[in-house]
């Protein structure tokens, strides 16, 4: 059954969001083309137990978590670290487990061929990380705090400073592709991806806060983001674009 942004496809299971969630979002244009056009498929009770891929720790080196030593030199801009705990619906810590990130340099540019922004590349920032949970499901990355760059959706539009997270946590039901935001930024409440994620509450679940705890005096702010995977529902880090 084919539908449009006037048909919207509800998710179904979804006791905490109801009949709002939807997956396409008429301001976030590409949405049109990326969404299913068709109603989606509940899938078998038993998929919620099924092992997801696991990976061992020799796939991941030494400073793929620090994208500010990947290089000769230093990246510019403002040096973070961005720490959080990786946790199932109960609350549970998730380990050994590949969290991926993906990321603009300090000036907003991608070190990617069709990024055309003109902004420069910056010869110490590849932009892209990862790491492996520790047996509480800690994460940590160090890095640059990431630029907002125009995107092209409409007029004037500005993608706020975020940070891509790919997690593939340790079930089937487990993995999670979305975005990290940081707290205060004025660009989120005009940001077109940010809202296609339509419950208010689920928006905060994508954005750190400020962690002075963790921050490194004479060196680094820091910032704190705990990732919820599972069924969708209240309290799970929501999906990019849903
Ligand atoms: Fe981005």
């Amino acid at each position: 059954m084919a539908t449009d942004v006037d048909t919207p496809i509800v998710l179904p299971d979804d006791p905490g969001f109801g009949p709002e969630v939807q997956v396409d979002y008429p301001g976030y244009r590409s949405t049109r083309w990326r969404a299913p056009d068709r109603q989606l498929v509940s899938l078998p009770e038993e998929f919620h137990s099924l092992d997801g891929p696991v990976f061992g720790e020799d796939a991941v080196g030494e400073l793929d978590h620090d994208l500010t030593r990947q290089h000769e030199g230093e990246p510019l801009g403002e040096r973070i670290i961005v720490t959080g705990r990786l946790l199932d619906e109960d609350g549970r810590g998730i380990p050994n487990s590949l969290i991926e990130i993906w990321q603009a340099n300090a000036g907003g540019r991608y070190r990617h061929e069709v990024d055309r922004h003109p902004a420069p590349l910056d010869p110490n920032f590849s932009g892209a990380g990862r790491c492996l949970t520790d047996a509480e499901g800690r994460w940590r990355f160090v890095t640059i705090k990431p630029g907002a760059y125009p995107w092209g959706n409409h007029e004037n539009a500005w993608r706020p400073q975020h940070m891509h997270f790919s997690v593939f946590g340790r079930l089937f039901t487990q993995r999670l592709v979305t975005q990290m935001y940081f707290p205060g930024d004025p660009l989120l409440e005009f940001d077109p991806i940010a809202h296609a994620v339509r419950d208010p509450r689920a928006r905060e679940l994508m954005i750190a806060r400020f962690d002075l705890d963790t921050t490194q005096p004479e060196w680094a702010l820091a910032y704190r983001w705990d990732i919820v995977l599972g069924r969708l529902g209240p309290g799970t880090t929501p999906l990019e674009n849903v």
